[in-house]
C-alpha cells in the first residue's frame, strides 16, 4: 500500500485528481471506477477544473460507479446517477453513453447485477477504482459481514450507513434501505485502487483497515491483499496511524 498524507482536504483532493489525470493521460480510454459520498466531491471539482484547462480529456474514458440505492429512480435528487451528473459528468467532456451506474429501478435485480459485472469485464476491467470508506469499514455498500462478497449484488444497508446518509435526505424514512453494489470481488479485480479519507471521524477506521486484521467485519481490510493500492488521507484521517 502506498499512503500519502496531506495537510488539508483540498490537498487530498488535488493529489487524488492528479492520480486520475495521470491515469487518463497514460491511457486515454481508461475505465475509471467512481464513487459517491462527500469525500470525492473535492476531487471531482479538481477534475472539472483540469478538464476546463485541457489537462484531462474524458472523451474516450468509460466510468463504472460502485453502487446505487435500491429502489430509486435515476432522476431522484438523491440517486447516485444525479450525484454523478451534478458533481462531474455534466461539467466535463464525457460521453454519457460511456458512464455506467447500476440501475436502481431494475425489475430483475439478479440480472442487473450479473449484467453489471459482465459490462465491466467486456470493457476490459476497471483500471483504477476510487473508493471512500464508511465509518464501519464499508467500501461501496459492502457492509461488515461474515464473508467477503464476490460479485455485484443487492444489499440491505446497516443502520450506521442509513444514519450516515440521512444528511442527504429530508428524513430517515426517505433513506432507501437497500443498494446495488459492486462486490468485494468486483472491487478487488480492478487493476489499481485509490482510497480517499478525510477528517478525524475516519481516523479509527483507517487505522483498523491498514493496521488491523483482514476481516470481513471490516470490508476495507481486504485491500491489504490488493497489489496496487494508493491511499490518500488528510492528516486528521491519518491521525491514529502508528506508521
Ligand atoms: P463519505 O462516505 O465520503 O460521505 O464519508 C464514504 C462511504 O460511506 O463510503
Amino acid at each position: 500500500m502506498k499512503i500519502f498524507v496531506t495537510d488539508t482536504y483540498e490537498q487530498m483532493s488535488r493529489k487524488a485528481a492528479n492520480i486520475i489525470a495521470a491515469q487518463v493521460q497514460l491511457k486515454p480510454n481508461s475505465n475509471l471506477g467512481l464513487a459517491t459520498g462527500g469525500t470525492p466531491v473535492g476531487m471531482y471539482k479538481q477534475l472539472i477544473k483540469m478538464n476546463e484547462e485541457n489537462d484531462i480529456n474524458f472523451e474516450n474514458v468509460r466510468t463504472f460507479n460502485l453502487d446505487e440505492y435500491y429502489p430509486i429512480d435515476k432522476n431522484n435528487d438523491q440517486s447516485y446517477y444525479t450525484f454523478m451528473n451534478e458533481n462531474l459528468f455534466k461539467h466535463v467532456n464525457i460521453n454519457e453513453e460511456n458512464t455506467n451506474i447500476p440501475n436502481g429501478m431494475a425489475d430483475n435485480i439478479e440480472e442487473e447485477c450479473k449484467n453489471y459485472d459482465n459490462k465491466i469485464e467486456v470493457a476490459g476491467g476497471v483500471d483504477i477504482q476510487v473508493l471512500g470508506i464508511g465509518h464501519n469499514g464499508h467500501i461501496g455498500f459492502n457492509e461488515p459481514d461474515g464473508i467477503f462478497t464476490k460479485e455485484t449484488n443487492c444489499v440491505e444497508l446497516t443502520q450506521t450507513t442509513i444514519n450516515a446518509n440521512v444528511r442527504f435526505f429530508n428524513s430517515i424514512e426517505e433513506v432507501p434501505k437497500k443498494a446495488l453494489t459492486m462486490g468485494i470481488g468486483t472491487i478487488m479485480k480492478s487493476k489499481k485502487i485509490l482510497l480517499l479519507a478525510s477528517g478525524e471521524d475516519k481516523a479509527e477506521i483507517i487505522r483498523i483497515m491498514i493496521e488491523g486484521n483482514i476481516d470481513p467485519k471490516v470490508p476495507a481490510s481486504v485491500l491489504q491483499l490488493h497489489p496496487d493500492v494508493t491511499i490518500v488521507l488528510d492528516k486528521k484521517a491519518a491521525g491514529k496511524l502508528s506508521l
